[in-house]
C-alpha cells in the first residue's frame, strides 16, 4: 500500500481504488467497472445512482465480498477485502456487512421475527438474545404486530422493513442496499428509506445504498453518479428548504429535517468555519450548557 492510500485509509471506513470488474463469457467481455475510485466516511449514507448497465450491482458485490475485482482495491477498516480467502470472505460478510436487496431477502417458510434471528442464530447466538435483538428491531421498523407473520402475509413494504431488520441483526457496520425500492410504489418507498435512515442514524451503521431512482437518493448525505463503469460526479444533499428566521431569533426546523438529524427537544448550537452547527443534544451528556435552547419547532 503506498503511503497515499494508507492515510487515506485511515480515515474512511470504506475505500474503493481504481476498481475493475470484466467478466468474462467464451469469448465475450463485458467491461462492467473500468477503475472506480471513492470513499465512505464512518456512519455515511451513500447513495450510488445510475442507469441500468452501469454496474451498481456489481460494485456492491465487490464492497461486500460476494465476488472478487478483476483489479484494483477495496479497503474496509484498512484491510483488503479483495484479497479475503473464502472462509475470511464469509466471515467479513458475516459479521461485517448486512445486505438487502431488492426481492428474496427472506426465507418463505419462517416468521418475520425468525427471519430476523436466523443470522444471529448462525452467528452463535443464544436464542433468547437473539430473540430479544429481533423483537427490538422489528418494534423499531413498526412490526411489532407482524412478528408472527411469514413473507407471504406481509406486504412488499413491510417485507422490506423485515429485510433490513434481517441486514441489521448482526450490528453490521456497513450495510449494503441494492434498489431495494424497486418493486414499491413511491409512498411505500419513502417508509421504508425513512427506515434505513433512522437506522443509519441511530446505529451509526454506514449505508451504500444503489439506485436508478433519484427520489430514492434524497435519503443520503451524498450521491454518486455512476454510468458505463465510472463514477461521473457527485453531490453533497442540500436540504434546501429555506427557514426564516423571526425577530426573536426563532429557527423552523422542518419535521423531516429534525428527524433526519435526529433532532428532538434540546440542540447544541456551535458556530463554525461553514456556518451554525445544530447538533442534538444528548439528555445524558453533561458537558453542555444546561440552558435549554428555545422551543423552536413548529409541530
Ligand atoms: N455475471 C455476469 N456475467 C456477465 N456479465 C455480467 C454479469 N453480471 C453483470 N454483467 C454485466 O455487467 C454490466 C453491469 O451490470 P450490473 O448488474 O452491475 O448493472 P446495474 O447497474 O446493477 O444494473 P441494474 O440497474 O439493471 O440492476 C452489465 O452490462 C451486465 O450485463
Ligand atoms: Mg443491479
Amino acid at each position: 500500500m503506498t503511503e497515499d492510500l494508507e492515510q487515506i485509509a485511515q480515515e474512511y471506513k470504506v475505500v474503493v481504488r481504481d476498481l475493475m470488474k470484466v467478466y468474462r463469457r467464451g469469448a465475450t467481455e463485458v467491461i462492467a467497472l473500468r477503475g472506480i475510485d471513492f470513499e465512505v466516511s464512518e456512519g455515511e449514507f451513500l447513495s450510488i445512482i445510475g442507469p441500468s448497465g452501469s454496474g451498481k450491482t456489481t460494485l456492491l458485490r465487490m464492497i461486500g465480498a460476494l465476488d472478487r475485482p478483476t483489479a484494483g482495491t477495496v479497503l474496509f477498516d484498512g484491510h483488503n477485502i479483495a484479497l479475503l480467502d473464502d472462509y475470511h470472505a464469509m466471515l467479513y460478510r458475516r459479521q461485517k456487512v448486512g445486505f438487502v436487496w431488492q426481492t428474496g431477502n427472506l426465507v418463505p417458510d419462517l416468521t418475520a421475527l425468525k427471519n430476523v434471528m436466523l443470522p444471529m442464530r448462525l452467528a452463535g447466538a443464544p436464542k433468547k438474545a437473539a430473540e430479544k435483538r429481533a423483537m427490538m428491531l422489528l418494534e423499531r421498523v413498526g412490526l411489532k404486530l407482524r412478528i408472527n407473520h411469514r413473507p407471504h402475509q406481509l406486504s412488499g413494504g413491510e417485507n422490506q422493513r423485515v429485510a433490513i431488520c434481517v441486514a441489521l441483526a448482526n450490528k453490521p457496520d456497513l450495510l449494503l442496499a441494492d434498489e431495494i425500492t424497486g418493486e414499491l410504489d413511491t409512498e411505500t418507498a419513502d417508509v421504508v428509506m425513512q427506515m434505513l435512515k433512522e437506522m443509519n442514524v441511530e446505529f451509526n451503521t454506514t449505508i451504500i445504498n444503489v439506485t436508478h431512482n433519484p427520489h430514492v437518493t434524497e435519503y443520503a448525505g451524498r450521491v454518486l453518479r455512476i454510468r458505463d463503469g465510472l463514477i461521473e460526479g457527485q453531490r453533497h444533499v442540500l436540504y434546501g428548504d429555506i427557514s426564516e428566521i423571526d425577530a426573536k431569533g426563532r429557527l423552523v426546523i422542518p419535521e423531516t429535517v429534525r428527524r433526519l438529524a435526529n433532532i428532538q427537544k434540546r440542540v447544541v448550537l456551535s458556530v463554525t468555519p461553514e456556518g451554525l452547527l445544530i447538533k442534538p443534544l444528548d439528555e445524558g451528556s453533561a458537558d453542555v450548557p444546561e440552558a435549554p435552547a428555545e422551543e423552536t419547532a413548529d409541530a
